[in-house]
């Protein structure tokens, strides 16, 4: 069976490892606002396409509505479930233990290292955009994708970078703060010229090269009882883990914000990154050549029918599944094109 929702109102204590004083701390804070009203959510039919820009290419205009978008969800009354602590908490919810697996004991619901990675955090982001657009009164609103698999792209977006922005997060690593590029394989090398590369030969193994089954890719089998972790997707396991430590401060207890699960949620930056990971599942599926991998379907019902609980823009609790996800047309979205300059990049 597949593994089925949370129930919000047995959502409990959330934990995380404390790396510097090496010892568990207990969160109390994760769980969302209950509602004892589920919607099976619809997706609604698509009149325009959004697309989703690189984040090191928008304009002004963009950056002026972007962050006044997430300014008002920053001061939206703290129970709302669209303010911008509840939506960072929803990862923590999901990530660290909150969630037991309804008739399971006390086996959690985990959302990473499995085939639920991609659909967990494309619904998530598709939530947290609806809702910045509703905020601004802009329903074709997109969020901007981390183009980090892209020369051009390869530091930290400017837009972050602003002290007055509420897309800025002091918990960073301020060594790491432009024009440092980002390291996909978390190597430590300050070489710019030499971390390029290697990001673009990563870029390829994990895309590519290192795929030859639709799970490689996507992450393990993950069903109703069933442990957590079962083992991640290649971009998950690689460029997708190395840029959250890259980015968490090394002087926070546990490399917050974005360096832990709990608190990753709380840097807006989480979000862009994200749309770039998605943007790797979207090319993965429809423009990656297809020698080695055919099918690049998952059709076992237990994957499709998984179901996560989102609040949408109108702060209504909604279920949706795995299989409305799979196609990022149908949700409503695209991406902006640029060059995928990995894709022959064979070391
Ligand atoms: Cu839910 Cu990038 O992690």
């Amino acid at each position: 069976n597949p593994i089925q929702p949370p129930v919000l109102d047995k959502c409990g204590v959330a934990t995380y490892w404390n790396t510097t004083e090496k010892k568990v701390e207990k969160i109390d804070t994760c769980c969302p606002p209950i509602s004892d009203k589920i919607i099976d959510y619809k997706l609604p039919p698509v009149f325009g396409m959004k697309t989703r820009p690189s984040a090191h290419r928008v304009s002004p205009e963009y950056i002026f509505k972007y962050n006044m978008a997430t300014d008002r969800m920053k001061r939206l009354p703290k129970d709302d479930p669209r303010n911008f602590m509840q939506q960072a908490n929803i990862h923590c919810a999901y990530c660290n233990g909150a969630y037991d697996q309804p008739g399971q004991g006390n086996l959690d619901i985990q959302v990473h290292e499995s085939w639920l990675f991609f659909p967990f955090h494309r619904w998530y982001l598709y939530f947290y955009e609806r809702i910045l657009g509703k905020l601004i009164g802009d329903p074709t609103f997109a969020l901007p994708f981390w183009n980090w698999d892209n020369p051009k792209g390869m530091t930290i977006p400017p837009m972050y970078m602003d002290s007055r922005s509420a897309l800025y997060d002091p918990k960073r690593n301020k060594e790491n703060f432009p024009p440092a590029v980002v390291d996909l394989g978390y190597t430590g090398n300050k070489d710019p010229l030499q971390v390029v590369s290697n990001n673009l030969t990563i870029m390829y193994s994990e895309m590519i090269r290192g795929n030859s089954s639709a799970l490689d890719f996507m992450g393990k089998e993950y069903k109703e009882g069933s442990p957590v972790n079962p083992g991640a997707g290649a971009i998950e396991r690689g460029a997708h883990t190395s840029v959250h430590r890259w980015v968490g401060d090394p002087n926070q207890p546990s490399g917050e914000n974005l360096g832990n699960f709990y608190s990753a949620g709380r840097d807006p930056l989480f979000y862009c990154h994200h749309g770039n990971v998605d943007r790797m599942w979207t090319l993965w599926q429809y423009f990656l050549p297809s020698s080695k991998v055919p099918d690049k379907r998952i059709t076992d019902p237990d994957f499709l029918n998984t179901a996560f609980l989102f609040y949408d823009e109108n702060a209504q609790l909604v279920r949706v599944t795995v299989k409305d996800c799979l196609d990022n047309l149908r949700m409503g979205f695209d991406y902006e094109r640029i060059d995928l300059p990995w894709l022959d990049y064979r070391p």
